[in-house]
């Protein structure tokens, strides 16, 4: 395979399924080889066996990326099978109950909180080594239309992508002098297999009001993915700490 990305090492989180999994069949087809990373093994090793299919080269490791030790696996799997990172991509993620503040469980914040934030600063922090021996390297994170306002889920989640939002321009200028990039997408809805465990009380979705609801046309992954790819490419080599709505306009409304 040849392409924009021939031969680099990418490392995609949640390529098990939905954006992930259409964001490192999106690499591959470019010629990156991919780490896949999932907490389910099936999910990634079917994402792994769609990308030999079509002529490429992937990897699976699996485990829960809230974890050091798996967060270690992935970097060491990337820099010993592929020689380096040169694209990072923090993707997994999970959603919250829709809960307002005051109905949000400990364990429903700290399991949100903990996947969707820390995840990606633990993984980032161990990748960053080698992006920066490199001289380059590319982070995309995928954020959400929660990281841009309030009326997009519960206040877990919605925190969680307001601090990937951060998380992401901060690497941008902390890092820019040494030939690292970090940009974020948005989705909007977009048809994966994220389960949402909704709360159905007074201060649900049923409190987030109109803009909950005028959310556009639902995305396709490949759609998602294509934004990442780009983000990550050559062709954005002066983009650097934007956050990238793809959401039919829902931002704009
Ligand atoms: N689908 C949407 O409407 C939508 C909208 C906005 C943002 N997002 C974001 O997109 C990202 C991808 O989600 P998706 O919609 O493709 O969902 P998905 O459930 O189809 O895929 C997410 C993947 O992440 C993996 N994962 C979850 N927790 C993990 C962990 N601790 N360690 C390793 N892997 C883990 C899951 O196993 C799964 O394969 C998430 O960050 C999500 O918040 C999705």
């Amino acid at each position: 395979m040849v392409g924009g990305f021939d031969g680099r090492s990418v490392i995609v989180t949640g390529a098990g399924s939905g954006i992930g999994r259409a964001a490192a069949l999106a690499f591959a087809a470019q010629g990156a080889r991919v780490v896949v990373a999932d907490l389910n093994a099936e999910g990634a090793q079917q994402t792994v066996e769609e990308i030999e299919q079509a002529g490429g080269s992937a990897v699976a490791v699996t485990g829960d990326l809230s974890e050091q030790a798996v967060v270690d696996q992935v970097t060491t799997t990337a820099v010993e099978r592929f020689g380096g990172v040169d694209v990072l991509v923090n993707n997994a993620g999970i959603m919250d109950r829709m809960s307002a503040l005051a109905d949000v469980s400990d364990a429903e914040w700290e399991r949100v909180i903990r996947v969707n934030l820390t995840a990606p600063f633990l993984l980032t922090r161990a990748v960053l080594p080698h992006m920066l021996a490199a001289g380059k390297g590319a982070i995309v994170n995928t954020a959400s239309e929660a990281g841009l306002r309030g009326s997009a889920a519960g206040a877990a989640y919605t925190a969680s992508k307001h601090g990937m939002v951060g998380l992401t321009k901060n690497l941008a200028v902390m890092y820019r002098k040494q030939g690292i990039r970090a940009n974020a997408i948005a989705p909007g809805g977009t048809a994966t297999r994220i389960v949402v465990d909704v709360e159905q009380g007074a201060h649900g979705p049923t409190a987030l009001g109109p803009h909950f609801v005028n959310l556009g046309r639902v995305a396709r992954p490949e759609e998602q993915a294509a934004a990442i790819v780009f983000l990550a490419s050559d062709a954005a080599s002066n983009i650097n700490g934007v956050v990238l709505p793809v959401d039919d306009g829902w931002s704009a409304v």
